[in-house]
């Protein structure tokens, strides 16, 4: 019998690794497309219209001239994560990596909108730590349970009810609102208004300018 020591091999591994700095900065990258990239992290119940209003707000920007992506959770459970559960180790896994590829999408000097449950504090402040300041903007899509069992676009809800899908967040798993969110929304209000809303604390914030005017 041999225990292999995963944390150890990774330590070794790294010992190798030697960051490299790109020639081309991330501010170079933003200043080309005229805006100032971040990460807006978008969490709440499932079907609080986070996807609505995530892809609403994308196509207002890239509309607008401005260079954007959208991560949806959804999605990448079907690719990046799909080898991935609905653990406590798997959600955090699942969030690490978005945060990763969100992350290079900003280096790349685009406006992330990811689009994810990410229903524990420790989620969303281990994807905060990954950027750097004033990078990460918490969107908080703040629509009750009441609602959004009520809607239930998947039929989820409905399903967890019967004792079907096991740690299904709202009614067999925790969810923590979040404390202190850059942006929080009302989910019950229209979603153009709220996309008005969200475009206002980004001029604010001055993404939607080059870094250096
Ligand atoms: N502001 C809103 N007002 C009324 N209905 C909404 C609003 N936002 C979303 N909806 C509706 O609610 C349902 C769920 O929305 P959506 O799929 O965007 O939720 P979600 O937060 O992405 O959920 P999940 O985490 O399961 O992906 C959809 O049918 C959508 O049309
Ligand atoms: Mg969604």
């Amino acid at each position: 019998m041999g225990i292999i020591e995963g944390e150890r091999l990774r330590g070794d591994r790294s010992l190798n690794l030697l960051w490299q700095d790109t020639v081309v900065s991330k501010d170079d990258r933003s200043q080309a497309k005229g805006q100032k990239a971040c990460c807006l992290w978008f969490t709440g119940l499932s079907g609080a219209g986070k996807t609505t209003i995530a892809n609403l707000l994308d196509q207002t920007l890239h509309t607008a001239g401005q260079h954007t992506f959208v991560l949806d959770g959804d999605r990448c459970r079907t690719g990046l994560c799909s080898d991935l559960d609905f653990s406590d180790a798997g959600r955090m896994e699942n969030i690490r990596r978005i945060a990763e590829v969100a992350k290079l999408m900003v280096d790349a000097g685009l406006i992330v909108i990811v689009s994810l449950i990410s229903p524990l504090l420790a989620h969303r402040e281990a994807a905060r730590k990954i950027f750097d300041d004033g990078e990460f903007m918490e969107v908080y899509v703040n629509t009750p349970l009441t609602v959004c069992e009520a809607r239930d676009a998947k039929g989820l809800y409905k399903k967890a009810r019967q004792g079907l899908i096991r740690e299904f967040t709202g009614v067999t798993a925790p969810y923590e609102a979040p404390v202190g969110a850059e942006i929080e929304l009302n989910g019950r209000a229209h979603p153009d208004d709220l996309v008005k809303s969200i475009r206002l604390k980004l001029e604010e914030y001055g993404a939607l300018e080059p870094p250096f005017g």
